[in-house]
């Protein structure tokens, strides 16, 4: 059960597979959503897929690597054939990169941008040419891009990561610019999720420690934990249920917005 209705909407969520991305195809299919989950973990994402319909959501599985095009052109055209609709997009698919700036390696700070920046991107310019008037489903939706709450404060040891999720920021105001004065009837939105643990989340932890800006993995959680109001981690059902929401009519009057989904830590 949710507390909004999708019912008889196509959701696309990138980076499904687990973490983040599976609580939120998770969330929307709770809600009544069609959920496609794009990754590129194969094994991982169709098992999770499987694993949802066996709950009876209805859901499946696409090979999307956000950085290149044509999966993106593929991705759309099997969506839009199998369900014939795609309402909502979840640009969820995301890297971190933990480096002192002094230290940081340039080959992988370049695949982290073309992950976050670059897929994120193409992601909207996909999203958007299909849910426009004219477009292959084109029926307007809703597109939420996932950033962090690394975009609104300065933690150690994330400047590249951080500058990736200022630019889904800006980027996300623009999309919802251009798309709101081209009457495209798509809203496009952002949320700063809180640290969570998930792999990602876990491996940062690890990270902060190794690159010595806390004692322990322990202390850097505890560090996090201490600048959150609410006083604990994120848990990943505490983000998917605001993207539900954003995707929902209950945001019909939003667009351009950024919801920080943090427990307070970035205010
Ligand atoms: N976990 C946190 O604490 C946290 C906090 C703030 C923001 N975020 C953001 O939330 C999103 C999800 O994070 P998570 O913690 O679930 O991460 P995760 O590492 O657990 O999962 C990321 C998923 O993205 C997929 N992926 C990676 N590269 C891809 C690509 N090129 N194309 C398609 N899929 C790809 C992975 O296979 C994996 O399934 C990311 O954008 C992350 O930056 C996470």
């Amino acid at each position: 059960m949710s507390v909004h209705d999708l019912t008889g909407r196509t959701a696309l969520v990138t980076g499904g597979a687990r973490g983040l991305g599976l609580a939120m195809a998770e969330s929307l299919a709770r809600a009544g959503a069609t959920v496609v989950i794009g990754d590129v973990a194969e094994d991982k994402g169709r098992t999770a897929a499987k694993q949802l319909a066996d709950t009876g959501a209805q859901t499946r599985f696409v090979h999307l690597d956000v950085t290149d095009e044509s999966h993106w052109e593929s991705a759309v055209d099997e969506i839009v054939r199998d369900t014939g609709r795609l309402d909502i997009l979840v640009n969820n698919a995301g890297v971190e990169v933990t480096a002192l700036l002094v230290d940081i390696a340039v080959a992988e700070l370049r695949t982290m941008l073309d992950i976050n920046i670059v897929g994120t991107m193409l992601g909207l310019k996909h999203g958007l040419r299909a849910m426009r008037p004219g477009g292959a489903a084109g029926n307007g939706g809703s597109i939420v891009n996932i950033a962090s709450v690394a975009a609104t404060i300065a933690f150690p040891g994330i400047a590249g990561y951080s500058g990736t999720k200022s630019a889904v920021d800006r980027i996300t105001r623009v999309a919802a610019m251009e798309s709101g004065k081209l009457g495209y009837g798509v809203r496009v939105n952002c949320v700063y999720p809180g640290l969570v643990a998930t792999a990602m989340g876990q491996k940062l932890a690890v990270e902060e420690a190794a690159l010595g800006l806390f004692p322990s993995p322990e202390d850097a959680v505890a560090a996090v934990v201490d600048q959150t109001p609410l006083g604990r981690l994120g848990e990943p059902d505490d983000i998917a249920d605001v993207v539900a929401f954003l995707a929902s009519d209950a945001a019909r009057f939003m667009t351009g917005a950024g919801l920080s989904v943090d427990g307070g830590m970035g205010m």
